[in-house]
Order: C-alpha cells, then sequence, then structure tokens
C-alpha cells in the first residue's frame, strides 16, 4: 500500500505550466496570458529565457520593481489587471518587434505556498505586417 501511494505521489505532483504559442504582427499589443489559482499573490515574475537574470515585468507587495527589469520593457508592459481579480496576472507587452521573439515565463508566489509556481510558458513569434 505504501509503495502504491508513494507512486501516485511521485506522478501526480510536477503540475506542468500551461504551454503556448502566439503570433503577433510587429506594432501590435499583446497579451501574453496567464491565471494564478486566485489573487492571493505576494510576487509575479515575467521573464524571457535569453533575457535572466534581468526580468520582463516583476510586480511585488503591489508595485511594480524596475530595478532589474531589461531596458527594452521600459514602459512598455503593463498587468492587464493591477487588482489581479481571479488570478489574472497576464502581460500586456505595447508595441512589439521582432526584438520580442521570445519564450515567456510567468511565475508567481502564492500567500498560501510561498514558494514559485510556473504557470505558463508562451512562445512569441513577431512577425512584420504583410505588405511592407
Ligand atoms: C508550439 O510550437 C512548437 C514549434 O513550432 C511546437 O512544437 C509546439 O507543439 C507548439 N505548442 C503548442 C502548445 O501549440
Ligand atoms: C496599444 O496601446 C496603446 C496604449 O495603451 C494605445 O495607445 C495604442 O493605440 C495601442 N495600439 C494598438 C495597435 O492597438
Ligand atoms: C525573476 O525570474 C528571473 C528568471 O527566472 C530570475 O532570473 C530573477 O532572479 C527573478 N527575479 C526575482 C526578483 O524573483
Ligand atoms: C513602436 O515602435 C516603433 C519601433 O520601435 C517606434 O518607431 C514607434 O514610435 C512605436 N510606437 C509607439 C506608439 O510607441
Ligand atoms: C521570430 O519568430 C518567427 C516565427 O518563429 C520567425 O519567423 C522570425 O524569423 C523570428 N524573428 C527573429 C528576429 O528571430
Amino acid at each position: 500500500m505504501l509503495f502504491c501511494s508513494t507512486l501516485a505521489f511521485v506522478f501526480i505532483v510536477p503540475i506542468s505550466a500551461d504551454q503556448k504559442n502566439i503570433t503577433a504582427e510587429s506594432g501590435q499589443n499583446v497579451t501574453l496570458p496567464c491565471r494564478a489559482p486566485n489573487n492571493n499573490i505576494i510576487v509575479v515574475n515575467w521573464s524571457r529565457a535569453d533575457l535572466k537574470p534581468q526580468y520582463v515585468l516583476l510586480f511585488r507587495d503591489e508595485q511594480f520593481v524596475p530595478d532589474q527589469q531589461h531596458p527594452s520593457f521600459k514602459n512598455r508592459v503593463d498587468l492587464q489587471d493591477r487588482q489581479m481579480k481571479d488570478g489574472d496576472v497576464s502581460l500586456i507587452l505595447k508595441n512589439v518587434t521582432i526584438n520580442d521573439n521570445g519564450t515567456y515565463e510567468c511565475r508567481v508566489i502564492m500567500r498560501e505556498t510561498r514558494s514559485w509556481k510556473s504557470i505558463s510558458i508562451i512562445t512569441l513569434s513577431v512577425v512584420d505586417p504583410p505588405g511592407e
């Protein structure tokens, strides 16, 4: 019995993040979706794999933290809903360019667990608008 329940634990626990591919045309404002279980969120960290350790957006204790934000995102990113209603921590990225191509990850620290949880991983491809 003990053996069985240990096996079940091992296979069920690693819940993988939600993965999505999004394509946008340069100049558009893009929303990268991310939904936490509820709004008991202490920290939101949106990052892009190739820019670590700098981040895209860090929201902690109800404030944006600019310290290590990658310069290309200054004044171009926002949360879709700063109240984070129903756990919505989707990112708005304005006026995208092909330099925004990449794999974005949304991670949060929830009040209940106090540990990082990866919620969504989004691959953004920015293409030139047709006819230019
Ligand atoms: C995203 O695109 C990659 C490469 O084009 C593909 O392998 C993967 O299955 C796609 N993922 C989703 C969730 O559509
Ligand atoms: C993007 O958002 C900005 C400000 O939020 C707005 O002024 C602009 O018209 C939007 N651009 C597009 C292409 O929707
Ligand atoms: C945010 O996430 C990035 C990428 O994982 C990491 O390098 C950075 O240290 C994190 N920053 C904070 C303050 O959690
Ligand atoms: C969008 O970005 C392009 C190129 O980076 C820039 O020329 C343009 O002024 C920007 N548009 C807005 C509305 O910020
Ligand atoms: C961005 O991604 C798209 C689709 O994957 C690709 O066609 C394009 O060449 C990429 N641009 C850059 C600058 O990497």
